[in-house]
């Protein structure tokens, strides 16, 4: 029987979906966890029937029975609470992004360089059904000398603004959401050297006070030619999931062409000598949306749990790490500079520079 790791959780909003991920998952038990609002604590407690809380992230840390801390705080505060994890002699999953900006992303990787204990970033739309085939697909080389990756993530967010901290220093649409989307592309063509986009702030982002873009836009490439395009806007109405996915990758190669989809559990394919195929995963639903809303993430939180726990028997670095989590944000900073430019496109590597990565 395979080893079971023993989990604590920081930050029960979203952290509800991993809790729901571990007490299902049989590579984990869910041994503590911890909120700074003892009323959501309750309600968690009640709810999974799941009674070992704190509201103390140090005697959570101070828990020996823990191997793994999984960390759901605002993104403002990752890299203090990976840091204690990690001092702690804990490992870490930490949902994305890592940092809310490049700001400490040099200290990350040096304080990273010099423990074995190993950090995982939950980029959760990796571990979705369709996700998980496509990648499968692209991995047995069925798309031939890929092209062109095209992804997106377009859906009405303005419900997240009701969170206090997405109206703080540091919140923007683009980390908090538009991130799943570059992941995407990074995950496909890790080496994007050049990009240029386009992004503006709507009338409804402006009511709530805020200055983020929510409509952007971008095309980019790496040194081979390949080509990407990305997509976002989050605070206008969408034409809901039927007509549009909320997230889409399209992979297109000399052999085949693949579209994964989130939150619908479909997945096109064409490849050589197949006709067009839609593979619908309906039967997973349960699975995947837990919870009321199809905002939650359990489905992806378990699966990437599992293949977290299967890198720590093996020794190996969970990916994406935090090297390529902050690659990913270095490739974000250069988006951001070139709608500063006014379009013009900027190199990954003037970032990369800049910031001693
Ligand atoms: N697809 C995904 O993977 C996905 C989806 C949603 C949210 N997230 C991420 O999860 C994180 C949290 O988002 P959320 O929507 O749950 O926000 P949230 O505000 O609902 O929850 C954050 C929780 O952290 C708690 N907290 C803050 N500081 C703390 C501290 N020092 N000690 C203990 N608890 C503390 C707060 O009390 C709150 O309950 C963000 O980084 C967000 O980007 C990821």
């Amino acid at each position: 029987m395979k080893k079971r790791y023993r989990m604590g959780v920081i930050g029960l909003g979203e952290g509800r979906s991993i809790m729901s991920a571990a007490l299902h998952s049989e590579r984990f038990e869910l041994a503590q966890v911890c909120d700074l609002n003892e009323e959501l604590c309750r309600q968690r407690a009640q709810e999974f029937d799941f009674h070992r809380w704190t509201t103390s992230y140090e005697e959570m840390l101070a828990n020996d029975e823990i191997d793994v801390i999984a960390i759901y705080t605002p993104d403002q505060l990752h890299f203090t609470h990976i840091r204690q994890a990690v001092e702690a002699g804990k490992h870490a999953i930490c949902t994305k992004p890592v940092l809310p900006s490049l700001d400490d992303a040099a200290k990350l990787l040096a304080f990273m360089k010099q423990t074995d204990r190993k950090l995982f970033i939950g980029q959760s739309t990796r571990y979705f059904e369709p996700m998980l085939h496509q990648r499968q697909d692209f991995e047995a080389g069925k798309h031939g000398e890929l092209s062109v990756v095209e992804t997106h993530y377009i859906t009405d967010g303005r419900w997240f603004l009701d969170k206090g901290w997405s109206r703080q220093k540091g919140f923007s649409w683009f980390h908090g959401f538009m991130i799943h989307a570059v992941d995407l592309v990074r995950w496909y063509i890790p080496d994007v050297s050049e990009v240029s986009g386009f992004a503006r702030t709507s009338a409804n982002t402006k009511a709530f006070g805020l200055e983020a873009w929510d409509s952007l836009r971008f095309i980019a490439r790496n040194e081979a030619g390949q080509i990407a395009t990305m997509a976002g806007d989050y605070a206008l109405p969408t034409l809901g999931q039927h007509a549009q996915s909320q997230i889409g990758c399209v992979l297109r190669g000399t052999q085949g062409v693949t579209r994964a989809e989130y939150s619908n559990l479909t997945y096109y394919t064409h490849f050589a000598g197949e006709g067009p195929k839609v593979h619908s995963f309906d039967d997973k639903e349960p699975y995947y949306f837990r919870f009321e809303n199809k905002s939650h993430h359990a489905g992806e939180y378990q699966n990437y749990i599992e293949y977290f726990a299967d890198c720590l028997d093996r020794g190996e670095a969970p990916l994406p790490d935090a090297r390529e989590a902050v690659h990913t944000l270095a490739l974000m900073e250069a988006m951001t500079r070139s709608v500063q430019r006014g379009g013009q496109p900027v190199k990954l590597a003037e970032v990369i520079a800049e910031y001693g990565l």
